[in-house]
């Protein structure tokens, strides 16, 4: 059963959505927060974005937690309680509940409405026994999680590489931020893509059907649509590239002229080729993110990457 009382709606509105982007439009250099990809369409585009050839995270995670669910759940033990952070689709969440030894309850968050139900829905469908919660939250902010009763452990469930949308200063946060939510020995399974070949990684943001871009076009479809925005779609492209530096994949959406677009009070002025950087996808290499997670007050029982090295998995545990 869905626990539809649990329902919390925290999502960020209109009003919200209006000062970030103009904070982020009117910052030298210009951004956009990456959660507002996610609407219904941008949804829809990221599912298909995790089933092109050169997109491969998604298939390698779910391989690869295929191969380990069965030693993550010895080390989960029974009982436990499972936490998902941004829910984007239940097949990860469902190949990880199936392994578990009699899990007590499940609590999705997400920051799509739309995806978080059909995602609970499903999984409840599917486990009966399993108490399924629902919270609908931008999880960067605190959200309470309604009250889970049981002796397992809590665990949080973060896969897709979206710890990577964080700088690692904002990964470091975002971690001791769930401290608080799984408890001080509570555990978090996180999936991370690893550092490899710059041009594997280029193909994998820079699709041959245009995916990806698509996906960060809509954003501007979004502003318009939502907050009245004029954005051109034909005067922006989509740009992604990886920064080798600071070992981040970037995206962006790039001025094709000068030009002035209308947002809410404000005009917005754009040079040729000036662009929004969108989004920040960091890659990290093993010791690195075991490294990181250490100054967040958790140690790493195990790790797994698949055999050619293009994704990680870990297994973190509060050091209390
Ligand atoms: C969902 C944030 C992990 O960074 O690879 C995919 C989003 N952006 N293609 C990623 C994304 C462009 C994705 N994350």
């Amino acid at each position: 059963m869905i626990d539809v009382a649990s329902f919390k709606d925290y999502r960020p509105n209109s009003n919200e959505m209006l000062s970030e982007a103009l904070k982020g439009l009117l910052a030298t250099p210009k951004t956009l927060p990456c959660k507002y990809f996610y609407d219904e369409k941008g949804s829809d585009l990221f599912q298909q974005i995790c089933q092109l050839p050169e997109y491969y995270p998604t298939r390698t995670e779910t391989l690869l937690l295929q191969s380990i669910a069965g030693e993550v759940a010895e080390l989960i033990g029974p009982a436990c309680q499972m936490i998902e952070y941004g829910s984007g689709s239940s097949e990860k969440m469902h190949i990880i509940l199936e392994a578990l030894i009699k899990p007590e309850s499940f609590t999705a968050v997400d920051i799509s409405k739309e995806h978080l139900l059909s995602v609970t829905k499903a999984l409840s469908n599917e486990f009966p026994k399993l108490k399924v919660h629902a919270v609908s939250a931008d999880f960067v902010y605190p959200f309470s999680v309604p009250e889970m009763i049981g002796h397992g452990l809590r665990v949080g469930f973060f896969p897709g590489s979206t710890i990577g949308n964080f700088t690692r200063d904002g990964a470091i946060d975002f971690l001791r931020g769930t401290r608080e939510v799984v408890g001080p020995s509570g555990a978090m399974l996180i999936g991370l893509d690893l550092k490899k070949d710059e041009r594997i990684l280029h193909a994998a943001y820079n699709d041959s059907q245009g995916v990806t871009a698509a996906f960060n076009m809509n954003l501007l479809t979004r502003l318009n649509s939502e907050l009245g925005a004029t954005f051109n779609l034909n005067e922006f492209c989509h740009e992604a590239f990886y920064n080798s530096e600071i070992g981040r994949v970037e995206m962006h959406l790039k001025s094709l002229s000068e030009q002035t677009v209308q947002l809410g009070p404000k005009t917005i002025s754009f040079k040729k080729n000036e662009t929004i950087h969108t989004e920040n996808s960091y890659k990290y290499g093993i010791d690195e993110f075991i490294e990181l997670a250490k100054c967040a007050g958790y140690k790493t029982l195990k790790s797994w990457s698949d055999k050619d090295n293009l994704f990680g998995i870990y297994f973190l545990q509060g050091i209390s």
